[in-house]
């Protein structure tokens, strides 16, 4: 059962509990999932770590892709994660599991590894330099370095105060500027981590280890129209990240009885309308390589 934040968010909280929601994400993970395997250049019998394996999203695709002989350690700082993918690895001999955090993998020999792989994990970790330090040493020569992250930053700086890229001329923009207000008030400092660094950090940091033959793919989306608005009931059970709490519950911090009826109403009408969600985000996919 899912018991840590990490686990909660990763099984429930992502997508509200709702099947129709998870099979709408399906086509973005796999399109993550593919570009972080893409970008390791796999032989059969490599022996690849993920970072930060949440569900096993990125060492289940790579076992797809290796042979009898290759190998995934599966790392991750929470332990509900890790007996999760042990029990999705159902006795897959090529499958281990490591508690760890990105900027201490103690467990992990200097050199051992023919590909380190991380998603959506290091922009956690408050010590990032630190971690490219831990990937460089436990590679060996001529091992790779395959990483995605979001790069929060952007977002804050592009469109700060939106709130499903609603903001501005809404009937219902009071409210939403003070459902934004608990995530300011009550997140600030745990989501220091995700928005302190940019895609020119990410290169900086692997260049600065040693890393050569550093690759970075970046995209980025102001106002883009996304996934629509769905059942605005689903949508309320979804937090946006692990830190933070669910729509549904920075709106019963936020306003009150009467209040919440009157965003209720509008957004399910909205959501009725088939009206999409807009998208202001930037990403990063980075590759490497150990000399
Ligand atoms: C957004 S999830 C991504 C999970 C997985 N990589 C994927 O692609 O689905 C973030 C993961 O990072 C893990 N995590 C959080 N802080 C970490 C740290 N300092 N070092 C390593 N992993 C961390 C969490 O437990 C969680 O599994």
């Amino acid at each position: 059962m899912a018991t840590d934040r990490w686990a909660q968010w990763l099984l429930t909280r992502r997508d509200g509990d709702s099947a129709a929601l998870r099979a709408r994400y399906t086509p973005d993970l796999a399109w993550l999932r593919d570009g972080v395997l893409d970008r390791a250049d796999l032989a059969p019998e490599d022996v690849l770590l993920d970072v930060g394996c949440g569900t096993g999203l990125i060492g289940f695709g790579a076992l797809d892709r290796l042979g009898p002989d290759g190998r995934v350690i599966f790392s991750d700082v929470s332990q509900d994660l890790l007996d999760h993918c042990r029990r999705t690895a159902d006795g897959d001999e090529r499958c281990s599991f490591l508690p760890a955090a990105a900027e201490d993998l103690a467990g992990v020999a200097d050199a051992s590894v023919d590909v380190v792989t991380t998603r959506s994990a290091l922009m956690y970790s408050d010590r990032k330099a630190t971690a490219f330090a831990e990937f460089f040493r436990v590679l060996r020569p001529g091992g790779r370095l395959s990483i995605f992250e979001p790069i929060n930053r952007f977002t804050l700086q592009h469109r700060p105060d939106d709130l499903f890229g609603l903001s501005g001329g809404s009937p219902v923009d009071d409210l939403l500027a003070r459902v934004r207000d608990v995530y300011r008030g009550a997140t600030e400092a745990a989501e220091r981590p995700m928005v302190d660094f940019d895609e020119r950090d990410l290169l900086a940091w692997a260049v600065a280890v040693g890393f050569e033959t550093v690759e970075l793919d970046y995209r980025a989306q102001i106002e883009v129209p996304a996934e629509p608005i769905g059942d605005w009931e689903v949508l309320k059970r979804v937090a946006p990240n692990p830190l933070v709490p669910t729509y549904g519950e920075a709106i019963a911090a936020a306003l009150a009885d009467e209040e919440r009826e009157r965003l209720d109403a509008y957004m399910t009408t909205l959501a009725a309308a088939g009206t999409s969600t807009r998208r202001t985000m930037a990403v990063a996919f980075l590759r490497a390589l150990r000399p």
